[in-house]
């Protein structure tokens, strides 16, 4: 399918690796021009290189940046505008996922998750947003994740985050729809990226199985029987910010192998 991205601008956050850099190989493979962030400057830039495939002919930027710093954020978003004359994609993805139980948890911890996500987020939307109406054309896509969905008690600060960011997508969704912007979430849940690696280890070392018992306890959870590639991830929201989705607003879409238990909410 011809998504009709060709030329279209694109940011997405957190695109050193996982999820995010897959997103941002995916839409430069359908033409699009593409600034990318992280906080790891020498990752972003190795990042860059690759999904530039070494040729660096500018339309692949990266800028270092914490998306809990708001003037970080403003940063990126004016040099994007600058280097590229407009914004037509924003996607949230850069954040992280704490585990914890309300036992456990910190009001330190709690704030950390919070502030990458709908901090960031939220940042983020502000930013953009000013250029999306003046375009009066924007596609916005959150990657939450289904612990909003699926709260767990060892979970706790990803599922109030999370929550979070659905009430948040939702809210800005309506708020935005009559300027021709789409905002939309995808809920991804065990993607085999750097952050499932750690969550594989710390299973590892705190019920002192091997890793295959430690990586089974992942894929035995969805009735697909197996993880996500970002790549999926990657294609779903290629997908959701293309004109083929123009009638999606305010959605957040599953990508689980069939985790969720939700089928009319
Ligand atoms: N993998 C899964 O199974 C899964 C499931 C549900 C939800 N998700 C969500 O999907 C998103 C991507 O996950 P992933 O698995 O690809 O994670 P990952 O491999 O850990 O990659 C996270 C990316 O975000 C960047 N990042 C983190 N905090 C940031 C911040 N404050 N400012 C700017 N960049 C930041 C990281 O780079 P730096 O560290 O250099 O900043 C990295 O590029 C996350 O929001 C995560 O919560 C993932």
């Amino acid at each position: 399918m011809d998504l009709g991205l060709q030329g279209k601008v694109a940011l997405v956050t957190g695109a050193s690796r996982g999820i995010g850099k897959a997103v941002a190989q995916t839409l430069i493979n359908e033409g699009c021009r593409v600034a990318i962030c992280a906080r790891d400057g020498e990752r972003l830039r190795a990042a860059v290189h690759d999904l530039s495939h070494g040729k660096n002919n500018g339309d692949v930027i990266g800028v270092s940046t914490d998306v809990t710093d708001e003037a970080a954020v403003q940063q990126f978003v004016a040099t994007a505008h600058k280097t590229f004359g407009r914004i037509d994609i924003l996607v949230n993805n850069a954040g992280t996922h704490l585990r914890g139980t309300v036992d456990t948890t910190t009001l330190d911890i709690l704030n950390r998750q919070l502030r990458d996500k709908v901090f960031g987020f939220f940042a983020m939307i502000q930013a953009v947003l000013p250029i999306m109406r003046g375009q009066k054309d924007g596609r916005i896509v959150n990657v939450i994740g289904q612990a909003a969905r699926h709260p767990h008690p060892d979970r706790f600060p990803s599922g109030v985050t999370n929550a979070a960011c659905m009430a948040l997508t939702k809210s800005v969704a309506d708020a935005v729809a009559r300027d021709n912007i789409r905002v939309n979430a995808v809920c991804p849940q065990y993607i085999e990226s750097e952050l499932l690696a750690s969550l594989i280890d710390k299973e590892m070392r705190e019920r002192k199985v091997d890793r295959a018992t430690a990586s089974a306890g992942f894929s035995r959870a969805n009735p697909l029987g197996r993880t996500g590639t970002p790549e999926e991830v990657a294609d779903l929201v290629s997908f959701m910010v293309s004109d083929s989705a123009n009638f999606i607003a305010g959605s957040a879409v599953s990508i689980d192998g069939g985790y969720h238990r939700y089928v009319f909410g």
